[in-house]
This record gives structure tokens, sequence and C-alpha cells, in this order.
């Protein structure tokens, strides 16, 4: 299959509307998106990313009144969490509406919903002919795209089209609120951070899975490898010094180790968590064995960013 490149919004929506996939951007990361109309467009998600299908995913909608669309018993937390934090970067898990396909959610009663905030992806929703599914547009397991290019080297020739835009502004994926039980429940870390959701909702609380894939996870993705560089990836506090190895490199935001072949400092979290995944593909593409992260603190977006890394690590 060729893969089409494009600028225009409407030549992309015009070819997810035919049922076929497009990978869009978002502020988060790119999104693989198919309409949740052709349910032959969703199987070629699962195809395009080698994706397992007992892995739901999150339905995209361009407005709030779409919500009901996909969704139903919509709570009053969730409520108040749509009403501060849509659009953006929250995906809300909420009891499914039967109009959505199975496959969509991989047989569940509850259906992940986000509304993004970025304007070309707002743009390109509102031209599709329904609400959009869509994964995290890499190859299952690889570090999440944040680029066009990233979206291009894992699925050139697997999907009809890359919508480009311009690098993802956040570069982590959405914060994930199970909100489809009687208390909400925090199943993954992103910019809208723990502490800012507990503002609205005082009562939330963090999902063992979250931190641990010893209990049954929650959110079925979680028990999965992610976010994985062919590198590997060492954990460090900086405050240690590291002996490092040949042909290393060094994410982080305090200063870099001697030695490392390739280092980015970032100047805060925002650009840590942003960086993040291009760093990685860059050291894949560059060689490099073994890449040195400095491990946050989990609070703020901090939280995020130490998520990703011990899952990236294989520690979690
Ligand atoms: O920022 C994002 O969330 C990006 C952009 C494209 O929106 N999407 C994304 O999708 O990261 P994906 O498929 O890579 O990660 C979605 C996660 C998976 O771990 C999946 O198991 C979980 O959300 N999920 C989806 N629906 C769910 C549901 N009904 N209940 C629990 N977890 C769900
Ligand atoms: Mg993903």
């Amino acid at each position: 299959m060729h893969t089409i490149l494009t600028d225009s919004t409407e030549d992309a929506a015009r070819l997810l509307n035919s049922g076929e996939v497009v990978a869009f951007p978002t502020e988060t990361v790119y999104g693989l998106g198919a309409c949740i109309c052709h349910p032959e467009a969703i199987r070629k998600i699962f195809q395009a990313k080698g994706r397992p299908g007992d892995n739901p995913l999150i339905v995209h909608i361009y407005s709030v009144e779409q919500l009901y669309d996909v969704a139903s018993d919509i709570n009053e937390g969730a409520e108040k969490l749509i009403a501060r934090f849509f659009p953006g970067p929250l995906t809300l898990v909420l009891k499914k509406n039967p109009a959505v396909p199975d496959c969509v959610t991989a047989g569940l009663d509850t259906v992940g919903v986000r509304c993004p905030s970025h304007p070309v992806a707002r743009e390109f929703l509102r031209l599709a002919c329904g609400p959009v599914a869509a994964p995290s547009a890499n190859i299952s397991g690889l570090p999440s795209s944040t680029s066009w290019q990233a979206v291009f080297n894992d699925l050139d020739g697997r999907i009809a089209c890359i919508l480009k835009g311009e690098k993802s502004t956040i570069g982590l994926e959405s914060t994930i609120v199970d909100c489809s039980g009687p208390l909400p429940v925090l199943l993954r870390a992103g910019a809208i951070t723990f502490e800012a959701l507990q503002e609205v909702l005082p009562k939330i609380t963090l999902n063992n899975a979250c931190t641990s894939k010893e209990s049954a996870p929650k959110s079925p993705g979680l028990k999965y490898l992610h976010y994985a560089p062919k590198a590997s990836i060492v954990l460090c506090n900086p405050l240690e010094p590291i002996a490092v190895e040949k042909d290393s490199a060094y994410i982080g935001i305090s200063s870099p180790p001697e030695g490392v072949t390739l280092a980015k400092q970032c100047l805060n979290p925002e650009e840590y968590g942003r960086e993040l995944f291009s760093f990685f593909r860059r050291c894949d593409s560059e060689g490099i064995r073994v890449i040195y992260c400095e491990l946050p603190s989990a609070t703020g977006l901090g939280r995020a960013i130490r998520d990703r890394l011990t899952r990236a690590a294989g520690k979690n």
C-alpha cells in the first residue's frame, strides 16, 4: 500500500470516511484513526500496529455533544472533568453506548473517550463521518510517535494516509481517568496531573495498575510492554555518579554524566515529556545501545514521565 502524506485535512478526512486508516496529529501524540462506523477499518488499525485484539481503542470526538453518541450514564464526577478539561489531553472511561462496535472496546462495557484540543485534530474530527477510534500511531510496543516522520518510519506502506502536522506539544499520551464506577480512578498519568484532577475530584484515587502489573489491570493496555526503544533503558538518579557505557545517551533535567555520546538536557518537566519519545527514536537511529534516563519524582508531570520511563525499562 502506498501511504499518502498530506497537509490537507479535507483529503485526509475523505480517506477516513471511505473506510481507510489515517494518522493525524494531536497535542499529546499522533493518533491512528478509523471511523467507528467502519468496523473493517478498525480491524485495519490492529493489523497495521500489530496490536493485540484485547487492547481497546480510545474514541475521539469533535464536540462534547458527540459524547452521548458513544457513552451513557455519565455521572457527576465525569461531568465536572468534562467541564474543566475538555477539549484537552484527558481520556475518560465511561459506560459504553451500544452504538459503539465491540471491536473498538475489545468487548468491554466501557469506552475511553477523548476530545483533543489540537486545531488540526479538531478540524479532522469535524470533517469525519462520526467519532474516530485511534490508538497512538506507532508499532505496538515502540515509543509513541510525536512527529509525522516517526509515524512514517513505523507505518509507511501499512496505512492509507498521514495527515502532517507539527511536532506534538505535550509528547506524552493523555491522562486516563476511569469514571465508570462510583469513585474516579487514575488509570494512566499524563499532562492533566493527579493534583489538578484532585482539585476537581478530591476523592480520585490512583489505580494499582498505574504503578504495578501485579494486580489485574483495569486498563488492558497496561499489561503490555510499552514505549520501548531498541536501546536498553537505565533509570538513574543524577546525583549518583555513573560509569557510562560505550555508545550511550542521556536524557534528563540535571546535567548529563561525562562520556555519553548523545545528551539531551531539558529545561523543565514539560520539555522532558515533549522530547522523551523523539529522543528514544533518535537514539535507535544513531545506534545508541544504552540510554540513561533521569527518574523524576512522582509529582505533577513527573508522575507521567516516571510511568513511561519505568515501563520502557520493563520495570513495571
Ligand atoms: O493521547 C492519547 O491518549 C493518544 C492519542 C492518539 O489520543 N492515544 C493513545 O491510545 O495513547 P493508546 O491506544 O496507545 O492507549 C490507550 C490506552 C490503552 O492502554 C488502553 O488499554 C486504554 O487506553 N483503554 C482504552 N479504552 C479503555 C477502556 N474502556 N477501559 C480501560 N482502558 C482503556
Ligand atoms: Mg499506545
